[in-house]
């Protein structure tokens, strides 16, 4: 079980940078991904290769040590060759190249960098179905068991055609984007603002299907970490559109996480277990679901989202942050998926949102994802 100590943020954003200075050189160009005690790493032929990045980015930012930024920049030739080798491209191009190309470019103003990023943007819009007004999650377009597929997830790779959209003067993006939303927003969304991970559509005819799991317990419980997913995400199309429908619907998800996940106990990896069930945390949704609070918090102006998500950043650091120095990892708990036996890690993304929290309670996030920058 996690075991509690009471560090205040400010400590705990100090002891993160500390830990990430002393260990990014271990991986050299390859990528962190998830593992307990120590990091796997990979190349960059995964959804989850732009976190590192980000992290060595946010890093870079909060202490202006030039050897994370060299470090960060590094990797990006590596983004420049998956995207011309179409690498495992799937609709997380959003994630990849948020972090990455366009990270760099708001941090450094390299113009290759802004160009890698506007260039995956134009693959992302290649997802889009016309048809069902959806960008396909997984799969090769157009074809094979997921060619109607929409996922949760996908609500955070928006911010990259949003941004492109404006960057590069192409509306369609940004329409593409503000469509994929209102679709996720009409069917991924429940009446009571919980959330289908994924949902089927027939992709010759648009026509909608069903609701399905793929990383939780059943098709109709609750996967936190989509949960978590859909409260950012929509917080993002909200900031991003400026549509009160958006703002609503970030609402709605946040209210039933809350109701379902009271901030003050890290978040199970399902919120709708039935009794027997393997009962694993799951950190990353918690980390995810504080930045989306968060961002909740800025659009609104409403302190008890702010004050919900620095409870819940305190709670992880009390019982899920890596205590011993000699290990790597930020956040233990991070549960990829525990019905594939991927439980009780350190992940990537737990860390990169952990520390992006941190940063923003502190007042020193770099905004790679919203329309505001600092
Ligand atoms: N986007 C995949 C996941 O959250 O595991």
């Amino acid at each position: 079980m996690p075991s509690s100590s009471v560090i205040p943020i400010q400590s705990a954003l100090e002891i993160a940078l500390q830990r990430i200075k002393a260990n990014y050189q271990t991986y050299d160009l390859d990528f962190p991904t998830r593992g307990y005690p120590a990091y796997e790493t990979a190349p960059n032929d995964h959804w989850v290769a732009g976190f590192w990045p980000g992290l060595l980015w946010l890093s870079y930012h909060a202490t202006q040590d030039t050897a994370l930024r060299t470090q960060a920049e590094a990797l990006l030739p590596s983004f420049a060759e998956r995207l011309e080798k179409q690498i495992d491209l799937s609709h997380d191009l959003g994630f990849l190249y948020t972090l990455s190309a366009r990270a760099a470019w708001m941090l450094t103003g390299d113009q290759t960098a802004r160009d890698l990023g506007i260039r995956a943007a134009q693959a992302l819009s290649k997802r889009y179905n016309p048809r069902g007004n959806f960008i396909q999650a997984w799969g090769e377009i157009g074809t094979g068991p997921d060619a109607g597929r929409v996922i949760v997830d996908c609500m955070m790779n928006l911010p990259l055609l949003y941004w492109a959209a404006e960057e590069a003067s192409e509306r369609r993006y940004y329409d593409l984007a503000r469509q994929h939303a209102a679709t996720t927003l009409q069917y991924l969304v429940r009446a009571d603002g919980s959330t289908y991970h994924t949902y089927r559509f027939d992709p010759h005819t648009g026509q909608p299907l069903a609701g399905e799991t793929r990383q939780g317990f059943a098709d109709e419980s609750l996967w936190t970490r989509g949960q978590a997913w859909a409260i950012y995400g929509f917080a993002l199309t909200a900031q991003w559109t400026g549509e009160a429908e958006f703002l609503d619907a970030a609402r709605d998800v946040a209210a039933c996480f809350l109701r379902e996940s009271p901030v003050d106990k890290a978040p199970l990896w399902d919120l709708r277990l039935p009794e027997g069930a393997p009962q694993y945390l799951d950190s990353s949704a918690g980390a995810i679901a504080a930045c989306g609070l968060l961002r909740l918090a800025h659009l609104t102006g409403e302190a008890a989202y702010h004050a919900q998500a620095e409870i819940l950043v305190t709670t992880l650091i009390a019982g899920c942050m890596e205590k011993n120095d000699d290990r790597t990892g930020l956040l233990k708990y991070g549960a990829q998926h525990v019905t594939e036996g991927l439980a009780d890690d350190y992940l990537i993304y737990g860390d990169y949102y952990f520390l992006e929290a941190l940063l923003t309670l502190t007042g020193h996030a770099p905004d790679f994802w919203g329309s505001s920058y600092e």
